[in-house]
């Protein structure tokens, strides 16, 4: 497995750089004080406990705050029933939070880009319980060469980044997926590719989506952008 110069502990890349020109980006603490969802946006935490309510709020302030940066209206992002964030025609987008970090980042239609992903993860090792579910057996192979603790932070780093890539197909397949339904590498360069191991239209079995993967120690970050 990697080419872990990539992602060694220290090895920080900005939010921004992780993605291509044209892709603005925000992030901040999901436990500060963040306006409160617009009306279009409530429905979706109405019944949320405190700590849900907080991180969907700083998701939404954080999107508005990246689509103004691209010279978007900062719309209202409702949630549909499947989850996934309504964004506006114009939009494409993605979020991301765990307890201490929150993400956003917003591109334009117009500008060529199709699906966006985001996820990050605090920089810890997967469950060993979790890795048969989350790792294909290739990669399985591949994280068997290295010791224990490197391959089950290998297994965090492939869970972030199917996380990010599901994301960012998610716009244009609508289709929920398996971890078992994409296969990540990573490259020497803090890149990393996934692929689909079965078709799932508009994409075919073996299609591939490059993202970019960063880790310092407290956090795994993944993002990935599709364009036509
Ligand atoms: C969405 C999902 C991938 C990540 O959720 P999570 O662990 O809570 O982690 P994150 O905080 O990183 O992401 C949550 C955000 O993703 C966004 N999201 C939810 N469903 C989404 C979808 N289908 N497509 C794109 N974005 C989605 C939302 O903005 C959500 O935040 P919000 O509810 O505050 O708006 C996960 O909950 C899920 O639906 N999993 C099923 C599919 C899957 O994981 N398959 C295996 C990977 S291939």
């Amino acid at each position: 497995m990697p080419p872990a110069g990539a992602v060694q502990p220290g090895a920080t890349l900005g939010l921004a750089a992780l993605f291509p020109f044209g892709v603005s980006v925000a992030e901040g603490d999901p436990r500060a004080s963040w306006p409160l969802p617009l009306p279009d946006e409530r429905a979706a935490v109405a019944r949320a406990v405190p700590r849900r309510a907080g991180e969907f709020a700083a998701g939404r302030a954080l999107a508005r705050r990246a689509m103004i940066q691209t010279g978007l209206p900062p719309a209202a992002i409702p949630a549909g029933a499947d989850r996934a964030p309504i964004w506006p025609a114009a939009v494409c987008g993605t979020i991301s939070h765990c307890a201490d970090r929150c993400m956003a980042a917003v591109a334009r239609r117009a500008d060529g880009f199709r699906g966006l992903g985001l996820d990050v993860e605090p920089d810890e090792p997967l469950d060993v319980d979790l890795l048969p579910l989350i790792a294909t057996p290739e990669e399985r192979v591949r994280l068997g060469t290295s010791p224990a603790a490197a391959a089950l932070r290998q297994g965090r780093m492939i869970f972030s980044a199917k996380e990010c890539a599901y994301k960012a197909q998610y716009a244009l397949t609508r289709t929920l997926l398996d971890f078992q339904d994409l296969t990540v590498s990573f490259g020497p360069d803090g890149t990393f590719t996934a692929r689909f191991r079965r078709e799932v239209a508009p994409f075919g079995a073996g299609d591939a989506l490059d993202g970019r993967i960063a880790a310092d120690g407290r956090h795994i970050v993944c993002a990935l952008a599709i364009r036509d």
